[in-house]
């Protein structure tokens, strides 16, 4: 059965006290509005609409990030969630199956709940996702026997009987695309808030004599971001699942509670994080390979084998081979570092390629920018940087080439060479005993002026 998604996203989130649309607060490095798209995409949807409203252009844009296919449309005026969801409608038209509508700001949904729904669809023209609620403040309501649901009645219109009732509407649901537009369609603005309710499509359906039912998940799934302490608690939740998942995973946390993950957080087996670790987005990690303590990982790839840290931090585009040793105050960007390489203290590599199994010593940077541009630095394989070499790049350095410590490296290194660029060194026999004596002479002195 084909499925495609409607998602939410117009909303301003006006408790959030914020220039930032709501869907673009980020959980886990990543914006809310991803988290939603994530749990639909298990689904593989045929089409997926975000209709945007607030900050429209950037959410589009957000949305494309994650999934260059993605539809957007855009809803001017915010009347109400069927009145978003029908701006949808156009960008639906002929395509069949069901439409599932998921919010934005609601991060948590997952795929096998939407799947459940998705099954109780042969039993219902339209299934809603319910729960129940420790604390049912002003969610809608279900009016529901059993699993057939009868209606829902929003908070703001419900009576005191009907507010008494624990079983809340979390907003997400199903029906069949043509059908869910049809009846949105039909919806009308007469109520407290004098907004277009999608709630309102269950009791038109039942008029219908259509049936409506109703799927239960848990309270946590369905908690959504209104205000900063949410997003708080939500970043808490989602760290709370990554850690148990990537234990079920057979990943070792030393300290889980420490690490923190990004939604796209990938760890293979048997891999080992240490404490205090934190995930940008964009990291993979391959099985067996180590990183310790206080690390700062994003956009990079570490292979199986490798260990990274303590303290290193490896930024975008960092591509560690198998065996590769990156150590301590070590910070990698844009550099791909081949099989077996070390890069064991308080160096800079940018913009830079390395050959298997050299060796850079302590203190390397590869000066990379010029004030204006970014330039290269291309080292070959088994070479041995020296401690403190300054790669003035665009610079190569050749297989099997050396460079002196602290050299100032400007030029070429041709294959097996080596390269100094430093002062020579020059030695004066008993010239520091003299020197001392002279200025502890002058100490003296200025004491004595003192007195
Ligand atoms: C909605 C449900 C309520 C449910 C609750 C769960 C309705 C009428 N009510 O209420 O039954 O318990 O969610 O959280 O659906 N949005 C738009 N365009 C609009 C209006 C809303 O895109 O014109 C988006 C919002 O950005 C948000 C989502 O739809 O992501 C829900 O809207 P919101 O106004 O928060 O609905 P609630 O009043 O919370
Ligand atoms: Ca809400």
């Amino acid at each position: 059965m084909q499925v495609s998604l409607v998602i939410l996203a117009a909303g301003q989130g006006t408790r959030m006290n914020s220039d930032l649309p709501k869907v673009l607060h980020q959980v886990g490095a990543a914006p809310l509005l991803h988290h939603a798209m994530q749990a639909g995409r298990a689904l593989e949807p045929e089409v997926t609409v975000v209709v945007t409203g607030h900050g429209a252009e950037a959410v589009a844009k957000a949305a494309r990030a994650f999934d260059e296919d993605v539809q957007t449309v855009l809803q001017e005026e915010q009347k109400g969630t069927a009145h978003a969801v029908l701006q949808a409608a156009p960008l639906l038209q002929g395509v069949a199956g069901d439409a599932l509508v998921l919010y934005g700001d609601t991060p948590f949904i997952r795929p096998e709940t939407l799947q459940a729904m998705l099954e109780a669809r042969r039993r219902h023209a339209v299934v809603v996702l319910g729960f129940h609620a420790a604390d049912p403040g002003r969610y809608g309501r279900l009016v529901a026997e059993g699993e057939t649901l009868e209606r829902i009645v929003e908070w703001k219109d419900a009576t005191a009987a009907e507010r008494a009732i624990t079983l809340c509407n979390s907003g997400v649901l199903c029906a069949d695309a043509g059908r869910l537009m049809q009846l949105c369609a039909a919806v009308g603005n007469d109520n407290a808030a004098g907004e277009f309710y999608l709630t309102d499509i269950v009791a038109l359906a039942r008029a219908e004599g259509l049936s409506a039912g109703l799927v239960l998940c848990d309270e946590a799934e369905t908690m959504g971001v209104n205000t900063r302490a949410q997003l708080a608690a939500a970043e808490a939740a989602f760290q709370a699942r990554a850690r148990a998942e990537a234990m079920e995973n057979g990943v070792t946390l030393t300290a889980p509670e420490t690490v923190f993950f990004a939604l796209d957080t990938v760890i293979g087996r048997d891999a080992v994080i240490g404490p205090n670790v934190i995930f940008g987005p964009g990291v993979t990690i391959e099985s067996g390979a180590e990183v310790k303590g206080f690390c700062h990982l994003e956009g990079c790839h570490i292979s199986r084998g490798a260990t990274v840290g303590p303290f290193a931090r490896l930024r975008p585009g960092a591509e560690l081979a198998e065996d590769v040793h990156v150590g301590n105050f070590v910070e990698i960007k844009n550099a791909i570092l081949d099989e077996g390489v070390k890069v064991g203290h308080l160096t800079y590599l940018g913009d830079a390629q390395v050959g298997e199994f050299t060796n850079i010593g302590a203190g390397t940077v590869t000066c990379n920018y010029d004030g204006v541009m970014k330039h290269r630095t291309v080292i070959g394989k088994r070479a041995f940087i020296g401690s403190d070499t300054m790669l003035v790049a665009p610079v190569t350095v050749g297989d099997g080439a050396l460079t002196g410590s602290g050299s100032v490296i400007t030029e070429d290194v041709p294959p097996e060479a080596v390269a100094i660029g430093r002062a020579k060194q020059v030695t004066k026999p008993g010239l520091a005993t003299k020197l001392f004596e002279k200025l502890k002479a002058i100490k003296a002195a200025k004491a004595k002026g003192q007195e």
